[in-house]
């Protein structure tokens, strides 16, 4: 029904068209609404069919429709109009030269005989002067401190609209307001709180006036300068080198303007020969001092000031304190001797040591509950880090102290007319003195043997293990029984050992065989236990009375059971040998050096090391 309603004006315009074709004139060519740039020509066209011959035309426009022109005849008051075309063809198209600003407007176009076509709108485009103005933030900003910018625009005609843009992205602009009066527009934009996001940011204002084909919208644009303090961001916050290695140790900055950065190192100096370049400290070759926390701080005039931290790790190979003495002379019999090694690395490295040339370890402090001449020897400290590098150094212990007479036997007996040897096994450092014998006759009275006595020889053999010291008693008669004493003495004191001789086949001997049998037997079980630990050198059993069994052949160790060794750590009760003991394979230590020909005044050069001074000899 709408859509019907809206037809019947056209089907009666049509139908009345068509009377009047016959009868009346109509509209060839109606005046169209156009926009054109202000000083250009322009044609509103307008022709008719049917004009009687005087019938006239009339052309109206601004200001108030005031008549421009009747037929071909302008007012005088138009001078830049003209009217143009064919007459022949009905044609009384309006021209206008150098259209201005007042031009714009409703034209109409009419003869009395046709019903007036509606108006055209005719409007006259007058460009901006000039870009929009943007006045506020024409100096640098805070972050943090308002913004208030203001857009004008600068004539043009019809006003132009205008917007903000951030970039290419359009802001939401409140409605300009118009200023009447000058035609000016102007937008402004308010921003509480600037952020250092905002810094460079472009924000631009743009005038369009509409009509894109005539004029251009004009754009002024404001690059934002915010200031802000800087920040600092640590792509590696801790950086793992090997001594020698060159570093790179670097602190990304935010910042406006740029920020000056300081390096320094936590509790020390920085490496020498480090640069500091820009936002990098570079340490050429990294040394292990250089190890530690390294501050870069940023500073641009606003605070806060910025810091970051890179912690720095210097990986090297381990080293050994070398102020630790390559000979330490300990006193025989001391207590509870301890050496410690010392050794520096990264990762820290693992010490341990050992006996040098075999396969003994021990752990750090090497630690001894009692000093014995087996002691002495070559130790080694052994230092890794990795499993593959290590170091070692070596500390020789050097053993001095009263001699030690040890174990072998003391009962010793002989068919009468037969050959005594009574053997004396001395371990001294220095090397004492020759060996003093006295025999004590079984009437208890001491004689001191020389050998020049009658049919008594007394030999010394030195090998590298220490001293024996033999008496050897020829065609032994019955009154030479008693004890045979051994003594050896050095500046640190003396030790001795009696040897029973027994002479069989005489009756005061008897007695004495008897009792001392029982003896033996007693101290069979004992003896039987210290054969056991026994090694080819048996004088590991010094200062054991029991110890009387027969001179042994060395013979191969027993297998011990694992308990025997206090594990963790290097210390045992008696000494160097338990651990020896390990050695299923029957490794042997090695020998310790020769005591022979040293001399008192070589070893008083090393007392210095002597782990305990007040143990010194007077
Ligand atoms: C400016 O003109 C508009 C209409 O064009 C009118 O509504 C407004 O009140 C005028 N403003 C001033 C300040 O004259
Ligand atoms: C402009 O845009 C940038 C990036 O999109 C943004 O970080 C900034 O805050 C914006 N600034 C303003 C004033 O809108
Ligand atoms: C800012 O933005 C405007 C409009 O997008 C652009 O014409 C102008 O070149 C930009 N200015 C800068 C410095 O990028
Ligand atoms: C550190 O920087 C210097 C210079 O840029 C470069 O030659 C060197 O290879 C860098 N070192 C490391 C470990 O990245």
């Amino acid at each position: 029904m709408d859509a019907l309603a809206r037809a019947i004006p056209w089907i009666l315009l049509l139908w009345t068209s068509v009377l009047q074709q016959a009868e009346c004139a109509y509209y060839q060519s109606r005046p169209q609404s156009t926009a054109v740039l202000q000083g250009e020509t322009i044609v509103l066209s307008c022709a008719f069919r049917g004009l009687q011959k005087d019938e006239a035309v009339l052309w109206e426009g601004p200001p108030n429709y005031r008549i421009i022109s009747n037929g071909r005849s302008v007012s005088r008051a138009f001078n830049r109009h003209r009217v143009v075309g064919k007459p022949s063809r009905g044609e009384f198209n309006l021209e206008i030269q150098d259209v201005q600003r007042e031009d714009t407007g409703g034209y109409r176009c009419s003869t009395l005989s046709v019903e007036a076509a509606s108006d055209a709108v005719l409007t006259v485009v007058v460009p901006m002067e000039g870009p929009p103005d943007i006045t506020g933030a024409e100096t640098s900003l805070e972050a943090g401190s308002e913004l208030y910018l203001r857009c004008k625009s600068r004539g043009g005609f019809p006003a132009p609209r205008l917007a903000w843009y951030n970039g290419t992205r359009p802001l939401p602009t409140s409605e300009s307001d118009e200023d009447n009066v000058s035609e000016q527009r102007m937008i402004e934009m308010f921003i509480p709180r600037l952020t250092k996001w905002d810094n460079g940011a472009n924000l631009s204002c743009v005038a369009d006036q509409g009509y894109l084909k005539i004029v251009k919208p004009r754009t002024t644009s404001r690059i934002l300068r915010v200031n802000y303090p800087p920040t600092i961001s640590v792509p590696s916050p801790s950086i793992h080198v090997k001594e020698g290695q060159s570093a790179n140790l670097t602190c990304y900055v935010d910042s406006n303007p740029r920020a000056d950065m300081t390096w320094t190192k936590m509790g020390g100096v920085l490496p020498t020969g480090s640069i500091q370049r820009d936002k990098t400290l570079q340490i050429p070759r990294v040394s292990k001092l250089d190890s530690g926390v390294y501050r870069c701080e940023a500073e641009n005039g606003m605070s806060p000031t910025a810091t970051g931290a890179v912690t720095l790790e210097v990986f090297y190979p381990p080293k050994i304190d070398s102020s630790m003495d390559a000979k330490v002379t300990v006193l025989f019999n001391q207590d509870d001797f301890s050496l410690k090694c010392q050794a520096d690395g990264n990762p820290k490295p693992h010490i341990r040591w050992r006996r040098k040339d075999t396969a003994l370890r021990w752990e750090n402090p090497l630690r001894f509950h009692r000093i014995r001449y087996d002691v002495e020897g070559i130790y080694q400290c052994i230092a890794t880090n990795d499993g593959v590098q290590y170091v070692t150094r070596d500390v020789e212990i050097d053993v001095v102290g009263q001699p030690d007479i040890r174990g072998g036997q003391s009962l010793v007996t002989v068919n009468s007319g037969g050959t005594a040897r009574l053997y004396c096994d001395i371990v001294a450092d220095p090397v004492p003195e020759k060996a003093k014998w006295v025999w004590r006759n079984n009437q208890e009275a001491e004689t001191i043997l020389l050998p020049t006595n009658n049919g008594i020889m007394i030999t010394e053999h030195t090998t590298e293990e220490g001293t024996t010291s033999i008496v050897t008693v020829q065609e032994v008669r019955e009154e030479d029984g008693g004890v045979y004493i051994c003594k050896a003495t050095n500046m640190f004191g003396s030790d001795q050992k009696e040897i029973r001789l027994n002479v069989k086949g005489s009756r005061s001997s008897l007695v004495a065989i008897i009792s001392v049998s029982v003896v033996v037997i007693v101290l069979a079980a004992a003896a039987l236990v210290g054969v056991l630990f026994a090694k080819r050198r048996g004088w590991i059993f010094r200062n054991t009375p029991q110890g009387n069994s027969v001179r042994t052949p060395s013979r191969p160790m027993p297998p011990l059971p694992k308990h025997a060794r206090k594990p963790g750590h290097g210390t045992n009760d008696s000494g160097v040998e338990d651990l020896e003991l390990q050695e299923m394979d029957g490794t042997l230590k090695p020998r310790p050096p020769s005591r022979v020909g040293k001399d008192w005044a070589a070893i008083g050069l090393t007392y210095g090391g002597l782990a305990h001074t007040n143990t010194l000899p007077p």
